[in-house]
């Protein structure tokens, strides 16, 4: 399995195209993210470990598979919980735990605010949500954070990645898995990514 996946197809193209545009309303962003986000998750599903089980239909019994571990999605405050609908439709049985990270904006280090997950995260699929994978410091302090909690297996679920995050993401932590439905160009002075979105939470929540 490769640690660094882009996950594309037309409709995600489409939506990539939606939510570059500065032009594109709050609403329309945000249905292009979550719908984005479901092709994301899907797509990393093929990451999670699953289990034989038996299965009665009405007329016999037969094979079938099971999610093996218990699933940990893990959205870093606040853009990631953008994210948070699609992925919970499609794994509801997923517990959740918060990170809040700020990044401070001239030393673009995050500054971590919050910080709560469920207990057994040893054995279960962890799973980060954050669509903007900049300078790769706050999915990695958060990656960080959930090791020392115990977590052993971490994906991490981005919308658009900058090649400096990623590569300081794989070089901190060469275990994870990153999916990413948009690699870009790099970052600017300012450390957004460009071509890039612009500020996704402002954008998600309207505090532009
Ligand atoms: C944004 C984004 C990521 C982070 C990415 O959050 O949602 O969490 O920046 O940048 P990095 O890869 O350089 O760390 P921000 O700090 O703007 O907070 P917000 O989600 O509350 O807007
Ligand atoms: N955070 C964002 O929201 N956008 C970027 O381009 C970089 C960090």
């Amino acid at each position: 399995m490769e640690h660094f996946t882009i996950v594309s197809n037309n409709l995600i193209l489409r939506d990539l195209t939606y939510l570059r545009d500065k032009h594109t309303p709050q609403r329309d962003f945000r249905h292009a993210l979550d719908r984005i986000a479901y092709s994301i998750c899907i797509s990393l599903s093929s990451n999670i470990i699953m289990k034989d089980v038996e299965v009665e239909t009405p007329l016999e019994v037969t094979s079938g598979k099971k999610i093996a571990s218990e699933i940990v999605l893990v959205p870093i405050l606040r853009a990631g919980l953008s994210m948070g609908n699609a992925f919970l439709q499609l794994l509801p049985q997923a517990k959740m735990g918060h990170i809040g990270l700020k990044r401070n904006e001239e030393t673009l280090e995050p500054i971590e605010y919050y910080y709560k997950t469920p207990q057994d995260l040893e054995t279960a699929q962890v799973i980060i949500l954050d669509p903007m994978l900049a300078t790769g410091g706050s999915v990695s302090a958060a990656v960080t954070f959930l090791k020392r909690g115990g977590a052993k297996n971490i994906i991490i679920a981005s919308i658009i990645s900058a090649p400096e995050g990623v590569s300081r993401v794989l070089n901190d932590h060469p275990d994870v898995y990153i999916y990413t439905a948009a690699h870009d160009r790099g970052l600017n002075e300012k450390g957004y990514i460009v071509p890039g979105l612009g500020d996704a939470g402002d954008r998600v929540f309207g505090t532009l």
